[in-house]
């Protein structure tokens, strides 16, 4: 898989993105993961990605060439273009799974007010959100998606079942708590069925902790 990024702070996304798993799956060839500076596809001496809005208002509005001449560079035949803006659908699990079997992603970072609609209305694909919530720039949306998809590439993790069994990948619950040694901190003692080797005692016991957390930290999902 390849995954292009374009933004404006390219140093945002360079960093999480060449550390522990993402490095490495980088490093084994599972995926090519590209940062790109916008500003290298302008062409006036300001290299100027944003200009005032038609109609007033307050902000900057991303300018509509930068965009276009990076996209019709980088884009191939089984390309997906991805807007990150609080204005998408909101990204989840499952649409991480459905990016993870695409051949080419190219993510595009918004910033200021906006991105001129043009660009969403003959570039994009998929205008994507990471969550309600303002952010100063897509970039760092950009890097949550990119990491929750690279990690679904099959070899990524090296334990498949930890994928199939965690929150989101296929019910309605969230996971249950988990514990490591010491056995007793400060008084904390870990639950003793974890302890009994009682394989079927614990799958019940999990399940019923994850319902228990789900109630309170995530009702909604119980609808
Ligand atoms: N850019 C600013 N806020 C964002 C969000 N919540 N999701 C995606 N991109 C954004």
């Amino acid at each position: 898989m390849k995954i292009d990024i374009l933004t404006i702070f390219p140093e945002i996304c360079r960093g999480p993105l060449s550390e522990s798993i993402m490095g490495r799956a980088q490093e084994a060839g599972a995926v090519e993961i590209v940062v790109h500076d916008l500003r290298d596809w302008t062409t006036d001496r300001h290299r100027r990605v944003d200009d005032e809005p038609f109609g007033g208002g307050p902000g900057m509005v991303m300018k509509v060439e930068p965009f276009f001449a990076a996209v019709e560079e980088l884009r191939a035949e089984h390309t997906k273009v991805v807007l990150l803006t609080p204005q998408g659908t909101c990204f989840d699990q499952a649409m991480a799974r459905g990016f993870s079997q695409e051949q080419h992603l190219i993510l595009l970072c918004g910033h200021y007010e906006g991105v001129d609609h043009r660009v969403v209305e003959a570039l994009v694909d998929v205008e994507l959100s990471i969550g309600d919530y303002v952010l100063t720039n897509g970039a760092i949306a950009a890097t949550v998606v990119v990491d929750a998809i690279v990690r679904l590439i099959p070899g990524v993790l090296g334990d498949d079942q930890s994928v199939e069994e965690e929150s989101f990948s296929d019910s309605r619950l969230i996971e249950g708590p988990h514990y490591t040694r010491p056995r007793e901190f400060r008084g904390m003692e870990v639950p003793e069925v974890l302890l009994s080797g009682h394989h079927a005692k614990i799958v019940e016991w999990r399940r019923q902790r994850a319902e228990e957390r789900t109630r309170k930290n995530r009702p909604d999902l119980l609808g």
